[in-house]
């Protein structure tokens, strides 16, 4: 065959590759409002930036047919390209081509770009639209699947992974994007469930719809599987790139700088007034936290799952930070099972990948009751202070008001190696509030008195003596516990000269072979 004939040969199998399972099924993906494999790609990584593999892939399958049901690339497109030229690894799962199932080869494909993704130490990004595995190719598929699982789990801390779910995400299929950093989903087009709604019927009785079983809300607020929801595919995509923007290549590098145009000393006069005096009045933290941030930039993370904890990116001086902030706005910032879990799990990606924690206090202490106690609020608020405890980036604090009891010790403190912590002068930093403390101390002397107006009096003046004694911040400040107390104004200031100043920090755990977070 004369080359001509040869590169022939090449552009028409590429272009046939191309079509992944051919018009009839993109136009069924179309017509079901998603977007193929390869168009999603297109859409992620900076134009004419990918590089593809692995195009002439196909399954080796015969049983059932499938040996006459072959498709170039088997169902996954898969390559590497740049997002703000930056080098990332990618799959696509290809919907078209036998509903995007897992099958031995595509599982082969999948696995040399997380491969190659943590030789080269770059982020690898998952798009998931897929029927699970590949009926037809049975146990071949389950151990593709597991090979992914064992590279998700080695790759975890070295490098950052982002699994967006863009379809149908269902069975085992689950636990891939389960091991990575961060899960968008997309309302309308995604569900992630281990159980679908027909089997569950089945087992348990129960009558659920997919969205209800799995949907994306679910996730993002019941579950907390999910960490981001766009409402179409293009946000999706948007979002991951601005996620890939506040993260490092992996776990050796440091965040990428970005050119800063806001001034470092800005001066933010609101915030001397934003706390309400009465310390039992709500506001909302994410003021404070798009207020002093660089052009009031702030990437939630995280947003509907746990509200009374708000956890994202942010950047300080060009710099990313992660950001751990309680919210008074809701249930007055109490800590609570999922409260810990979400910070906890936030502020463990944080130190992975070299990125500073700013962590801003106003808590009233952990959530009482059965519920939480049943429901272990004991490990689970371990695992707060654990994620704290062990982490070694440089962790600047600012207690804004409430820091009570053992939520004191939990939010960064300076004994959990807290590097910077500041108050406002509406710190309060005492073992409990006024009113609890109150009913223990003076138990005896409360159940004396009778009359209800002398009761009240009494109960008044131990407050104050109690409010004046332990309710500011310069009790904590007389030991050092408190570096400096800042008017709160100048705080994007302090900030940014505190994370100048750790910025060469350099500290480790004693050696092991690894922790053992209360799980
Ligand atoms: C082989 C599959 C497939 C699969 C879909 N297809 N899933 N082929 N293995 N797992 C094929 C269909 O037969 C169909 O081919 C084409 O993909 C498109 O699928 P449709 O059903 O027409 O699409 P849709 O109506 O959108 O429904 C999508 C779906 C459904 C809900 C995902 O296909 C479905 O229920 N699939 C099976 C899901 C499942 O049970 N997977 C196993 C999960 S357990 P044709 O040629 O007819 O168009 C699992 C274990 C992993 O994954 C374990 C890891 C440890």
């Amino acid at each position: 065959m004369a080359i001509e004939e040869k590169i022939k040969k090449l552009v028409e199998m590429r272009a046939e590759a191309r079509l992944g399972g051919g018009e009839k099924r993109i136009d069924a993906q179309h017509a079901k409002g998603k977007l193929t494999a390869r168009e999603r790609i297109d859409l992620l990584l900076d134009e004419g930036s990918f590089e593809e593999l692995d195009m002439f892939v196909t399954h080796r399958a015969t049983d059932f047919g499938l040996d006459k049901t072959v498709f170039l690339s088997d169902g996954v497109v898969t390559g590497y390209g740049t997002v703000d030229g930056r080098l990332i690894y990618v799959f696509s799962q290809d919907f078209t081509v036998l509903g995007g199932s897992l099958s031995e080869t595509n599982a082969k494909k999948i696995c040399k770009v997380m491969d190659m993704a943590m030789k080269a130490g770059a982020p690898v990004i998952g798009l998931n639209d897929s029927g699970g595995a590949r009926i037809q190719e049975g146990v071949l598929s389950l151990s593709g699947y597991a090979d992914i699982f064992q590279r998700n789990i080695e790759a975890s801390g070295v490098i950052p992974q982002l699994s967006a779910i863009l379809g149908p995400c269902a069975g085992g299929a689950v636990y891939s994007p389960a091991l990575t950093d961060f899960i968008l989903m997309t309302e309308n087009i995604s569900y992630m469930f281990v159980t679908g709604p027909k089997v569950t019927k089945t087992v348990t009785g129960e009558d659920i719809s997919v969205e209800d079983l799995g949907g994306p809300m679910i996730h993002a607020s019941k579950s907390g599987v999910a960490h981001f929801v766009s409402e179409n595919e293009q946000e999706a995509i948007d979002t991951l790139r601005r996620l890939i923007s506040y993260v490092p290549q992996n776990f050796m590098e440091t965040t990428p700088l970005v050119e800063c145009n806001d001034p470092i000393d800005r001066i933010d006069d609101e915030l001397n007034t934003l706390i309400p005096d009465n310390p039992n009045k709500p506001y909302n933290v994410i003021d404070v936290i798009t207020t002093i941030v660089d052009n009031g930039e702030f990437e939630e993370v995280h947003k509907f799952f746990a509200k009374n904890i708000v956890v994202g990116f942010a950047r300080f001086n060009g710099q990313s930070v992660g950001i751990v902030a309680n919210q008074p706005n809701f249930l007055a910032g109490v800590l609570d099972i999922d409260a810990s879990k979400k910070a906890a799990r936030f502020v463990r990606f944080c130190d992975c990948f070299n990125i500073p924690l700013v962590t801003l206090v106003d808590v009233p202490g952990f959530l009482p009751g059965s519920s939480q106690e049943y429901g272990g609020i004991i490990s689970n608020g371990a695992k707060l202070m654990y994620a704290y405890g062990e982490a070694t980036v440089p962790k600047v604090t600012i207690t804004l008001r409430k820091s009570y009891g053992g939520a004191h010790d939990v939010m960064s403190c300076k004994q959990l190696k807290g590097d910077l912590n500041y108050a406002w002068p509406s710190a309060e930093i005492a073992v409990m509030g006024a009113q609890g403390a109150i009913e223990v101390l003076n138990y005896k002397e409360l159940s004396a008195i009778e009359d209800l107006e002398k009761r009240a009096e009494f109960v008044a003046q131990k407050e104050l003596e109690y409010r004046e004694k332990f309710a500011n911040p310069y009790q904590a400040a007389k030991y050092g516990f408190i570096d400096d107390v800042i008017e709160p104004r100048n705080t994007r200031f302090r900030i940014i000269r505190a994370l100048a100043a750790l910025a060469t920090k350099r500290d480790k755990m004693p050696a092991k072979k690894h922790t053992n977070i209360p799980l």
